[in-house]
């Protein structure tokens, strides 16, 4: 139980509370300066460093330690806010082992329930404080699987996920992306078990009874939602020159397979089209997860987690790859500050890791991924404006009371990357925005900024462009639905036009007859989005049709996990019952949010009672983001 007396100065509206950026934000004064998803006090006093150590408890599905805290106050308060969420508090002390003062409440005034703060009494400039506590089976951030859910089927696993705001189910923190500390974390494992975490090996494994202890530690300075780990029955391999490959023994080698080498070749390339800022993070490694992961890749420093439905075989899928390594540069150096400007990390990336792939493989190849890009977000505004919220179509959206896991989309990636294509035409060239970006990354590294300061960055770097005065801000950053921009007119369309003539085949007579050996993984995607958006636009395709499609193109038995969403989604658009099995199969072996969520809703408009009996047998198969957004629109 917490101590009686109630911590001094506890209120935001305290006698302390003169807004000031926090040293992680410098950005000019009259800007937002408190996080909307976060009730930590960062500008007053803000948390330097984070030592995490931890026991990983498989039989009770906990996480139990502690949390040291290094806290300096910034203003004269007495007290530091931390964020939690269904945490278990038992203890705080000073480093000498006295007892401090704490309080776990809801937050008082707060419109909405984003978790509670934990409010920690300081006596000294600089104060270390040490957090005894345990998760929960809440505990948002945490996914467990039992060994009968992993590949090899022998041993349980368990890893996190933050981003965006489930860091303070992990361990408390100042969970917001304005804040950047260096941190070391310690895992204590069941012996036969590995744990890999987000930064690089400090000190040997200590092995003690039957258990183990890893630790690492991250010296540069990152975000709460940064901090991960995975713990599984791992085998490692080298994939590149600072990079290892961290696998489940069973897939492993498909991982190296698919890996080796080309990561150092991303990375170097990410490297040149950033304009060359150094990479600032030692090693580059992957973590592979088990399918039931809610994203494709998460870009943990030191650590990027892959999903294993991404391995097919044919690297067809390592754009993912260059993706991840790209957030070294964008997103983990140059973040966001608030998740209104999530795309200044997702958008940013998206554009650079096109531009990587542009250099490695070819502008044709740019150009198909840009309109694979271009049919997303066709989609995601599609959807958001059916479901009633087109406000989340802007790039910069309002979202202070929505938990930014529900505002995610694909918006902010291809509005985002769309955007900087078109000021891309502006300035005059790729040649124009590497020079820019060097300029960015060197001005804004170990920084978080909003919206408004990479405007100002961009338009004082191209002060002596003419056609900057072009460009309409309002336009871009605020407006809703699809920019009034025509991709199709700046991107290179030479693999374009076969998928959709393809499509116009078989939309027209109901089948074609051209070789399509040569195909890429990505025009079976664009042909597949072209029948979606067609039949979405009224047009209908007969089952006969679906059915010899199938034959010849294989769509069933494809191991491109796109490829097989887009065919599943198809399939239940058309209300086809020949797809019914095969998208419950797809459901039940795959859990990312971007192909869950649209298969779900196609099929409860198809057919609602199997949709929720799908759902019913996979949910604990999935993350709980995952779980709970599904459950929003089936469970009604
Ligand atoms: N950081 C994201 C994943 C993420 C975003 C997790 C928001 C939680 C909240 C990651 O870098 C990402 O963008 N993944 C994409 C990859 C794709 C765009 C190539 C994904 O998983 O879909
Ligand atoms: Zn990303």
């Amino acid at each position: 139980m917490p101590p009686k007396k109630r911590p001094a100065a506890q209120s935001a509206s305290g006698p302390h509370t003169a807004k000031r950026p926090a040293a992680a934000i410098k950005r000019p004064a009259g800007h937002q300066a408190a996080c909307p998803h976060s009730v930590s006090n960062f500008s007053e006093a803000l948390v330097e460093r984070l030592d995490l150590q931890l026991k990983v408890d498989f039989d009770r599905q906990v996480l139990a330690g502690e949390c040291q805290l290094t806290v300096r106050s910034l203003q004269p308060v007495d007290h530091v806010i931390l964020d939690v969420l269904d945490l278990e508090v038992q203890e705080v002390t000073k480093e000498d082992g006295t007892a401090v003062q704490w309080k776990v409440q809801k937050p008082p005034g707060a419109k909405a329930n984003f978790g509670q703060s934990l409010t920690i009494d300081l006596d000294a400039e600089v104060t270390k404080v040490c957090v005894k506590y345990e998760t929960t089976e809440k505990s948002t951030a945490l996914q467990w699987l039992r060994k009968e859910q992993t590949q090899g089927k022998e041993f349980p696993l368990c890893f996190t996920q933050s981003q965006a705001i489930c860091g303070r189910s992990l361990l408390p923190c100042q969970d917001t992306p304005s804040v950047k500390a260096p941190f070391t974390i310690a895992l204590t494992v069941p012996a036969a078990l590995t744990a890999v975490a987000s930064g690089n090996p400090s000190g040997d494994v200590v092995t003690q009874g039957d258990s183990r202890t890893f630790k690492y530690e991250q010296n540069v300075p990152v975000m709460s939602y940064l901090i991960g780990f995975v713990v599984a029955r791992l085998e490692s391999c080298r994939i590149g020159p600072r990079s290892t490959c961290y696998a489940e023994p069973g897939v492993l080698q498909a991982a190296q397979k698919e890996f080796q080498d080309i990561v150092e070749e991303f990375i170097i390339t990410a490297q040149e089209v950033v304009g060359g800022a150094d990479y600032e993070w030692g090693s580059y490694n992957v973590a592979v997860m088990p399918s039931s992961f809610a994203y494709g890749g998460m870009e943990n420093p030191n650590c990027t987690f892959m999903s294993a439905s991404l391995i097919p075989g044919d690297r067809s899928l390592t754009p993912t790859l260059a993706h991840e390594i790209v957030h070294s540069w964008i997103g983990n150096l140059v973040t966001n500050a608030f998740w209104k400007d999530f795309w200044l990390n997702e958008g940013f990336t998206r554009y650079i890791e096109r531009r990587v792939l542009g250099k490695l493989y070819g502008p044709a190849f740019r150009g198909l991924l840009l309109m694979v890009g271009y049919n997303d977000l066709v989609k995601a505004v599609e959807m958001l404006t059916k479901q009633g919220t087109p406000g989340l179509t802007r790039l910069e959206p309002q979202i202070d009371e929505i938990d930014p896991d529900d505002a995610f989309s694909r918006v902010p990636y291809e509005k985002g990357s769309l955007f900087l294509i078109y000021l891309e035409q502006i300035v005059g060239g790729e040649q124009a925005m590497t020079d820019w970006l060097r300029s960015y990354v060197q001005e804004f590294r170990g920084r978080s900024i909003e919206t408004a300061d990479f405007k100002a960055h961009f338009l004082k770097f191209f002060r002596t462009v003419k056609r900057v005065n072009e460009v309409d801000w309002e336009h871009w950053l605020h407006g809703e639905g699809l920019p009034d921009f025509d991709l199709s007119a700046h991107a290179d369309k030479s693999l374009l036009d076969e998928c959709r003539s393809l499509a116009d085949s078989w939309l027209q007579s109901g089948s074609a007859d051209v070789e399509t050996g040569h195909m890429k993984a990505q025009q079976w995607m664009l042909f597949l989005d072209h029948l979606i958006n067609a039949v979405v636009g009224g047009k209908q395709i007969s089952e006969p049709a679906l059915a010899e499609m199938d034959g010849k193109y294989k769509f069933s038995a494809t191991a491109n996990v796109e490829v097989s969403f887009r065919w599943c989604l198809l399939g239940c658009r058309c209300r086809w019952r020949g797809c019914l099995d095969l998208t419950a199969k797809f459901l039940a072996s795959h859990g990312r949010g971007v192909y869950v969520k649209p298969l779900y809703l196609a099929l409860k408009d198809f057919d609602e009672e199997r949709a929720r009996s799908i759902f019913q047998q996979n949910r604990s198969f999935y993350m709980s983001v995952v779980t709970r957004q599904v459950a929003a629109f089936l469970d009604k």
